[in-house]
């Protein structure tokens, strides 16, 4: 590249972080002193700046682009919907909303056969407390400490990430906290018992008639990472039925293939009451997000109105791309290739422990 283009292209690059730091503001950062990188264009694992290099994207932009960037058959997916209706109110039926319905229930576990559709993890996860508390008539949502839910104001009281604790010094009232065993940091033979132990002391405690929901990661993302041992999820969910208490599976980071299959709890052989889903649901394409029901809840429903509403709920463009990402997860065998990688990192990681 020639010296004027160099300088050129640094320019132009340098004009755009200064409109972008002079009038937007970046999550979870200070604002002065930071040099976002400027990106141009990405293509499958790569991200390019105006100058063409590329850049790996290592995370997959925030664990969401499954699919890799820039896959022509979503874009086509995306204009096709456009050209015949971009938007309808949800109260409209839609064949893309029917069709990506149908398909969510294939992929999900079990009975969990309804989708409200959202618009993001965070509109996801309110809409499973509020659908929790609506459907068992109890208000307490039992979560993990250091579990991350999103940065809305009930999410984020739901979580324990300590991002939170600057701006919910006036924690949404009925969460209640819990320590789950962690193999790193837990002590003696028995951990997984005693937090056991524990948990059933705490739902003693608060009263199991106040108890809606049990609100857990399918497998902890940002929250650490940190594996839950073979047998909670279904401790849990014996724990669960045993006090009429709802269990609900946030699979915002852990679904559409990061864990080896379609979402995390698949690995621990339970079915939730609830799955919240957004992130690879579309691949990071369009903001997009679903919860999952059971029939139960769903029918619950039936005759009585059910009082949640987004004015994107079933947005027919977000439905179109989730319908195609989803296709393309099945058509190009991605969660397979999931765990071939899966496989491929974990012999990696023994011998770098080794
Ligand atoms: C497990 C989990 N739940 C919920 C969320 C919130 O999703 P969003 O940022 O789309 O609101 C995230 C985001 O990282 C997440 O990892």
């Amino acid at each position: 590249m020639l010296l004027e283009d160099k300088k050129a292209i640094l320019e132009i690059e340098s004009e755009i972080r200064k409109d972008n730091l002079e009038h937007t503001l970046f999550s979870w950062s200070k604002q002065k002193g930071i040099s976002p990188k400027v990106i141009d264009r990405a293509k499958g694992v790569y991200l390019y700046t105006h100058d063409g290099a590329p850049i790996l994207d290592f995370s997959s932009g925030l664990m969401n682009v499954n699919i890799g960037h820039g896959d022509p058959r979503v874009t086509e997916a995306v204009v096709r919907q456009m050209e015949k209706v971009s938007y309808v109110t949800p109260a409209c039926a839609t064949e893309v909303r029917g069709l990506l319905g149908k398909k969510l229930a294939e992929i999900t576990p079990g009975n969990l056969n309804k989708a409200f559709f959202t618009v993001c993890g965070a509109t996801s996860i309110e809409n499973a407390i509020k659908l929790a508390r609506l459907h068992t008539g109890r208000h307490k949502i039992l979560t993990r400490y250091r579990s991350y839910h999103g940065a809305t104001l009930g999410a984020m009281s739901a979580g324990g990430d300590p991002r939170r604790m600057k701006v919910d010094a006036h924690q949404a009232a009925n969460f209640v906290h819990l320590e789950i065993p962690y193999a790193y940091r837990s002590h003696g033979p028995d951990w997984i018992r005693e937090s056991f132990d524990h948990l059933e002391r705490l739902i003693a405690y608060e009263g199991p008639q106040t108890i809606a929901a049990i609100l857990m990661e399918g497998e902890s993302g940002t929250s650490g990472c940190l594996k839950l041992p073979p047998g909670y999820w279904k401790k849990l969910r014996e724990v669960c039925d045993r006090n009429g208490i709802l269990l609900i599976s946030d699979e915002v980071m852990s679904g559409f293939g990061r864990t080896g299959n379609w979402f995390g709890v698949e690995n621990h052989g339970v079915v939730p009451d609830m799955i919240a889903m957004a992130k690879g649901i579309t691949s990071g394409y369009i903001p997009f997000g679903a919860l999952m029901v059971s029939d139960a809840i769903a029918s619950r429903f039936d005759e009585e109105p059910m009082m949640l509403g987004l004015t994107y709920s079933a947005h027919p463009v977000a439905c179109a791309a989730a319908l195609e990402v989803i296709n393309i997860y099945e058509s190009d065998h991605l969660i397979e290739n999931t765990r071939a990688m899966g496989a491929y990192m974990d012999a990696r990681m023994e011998e770098l422990k080794a």
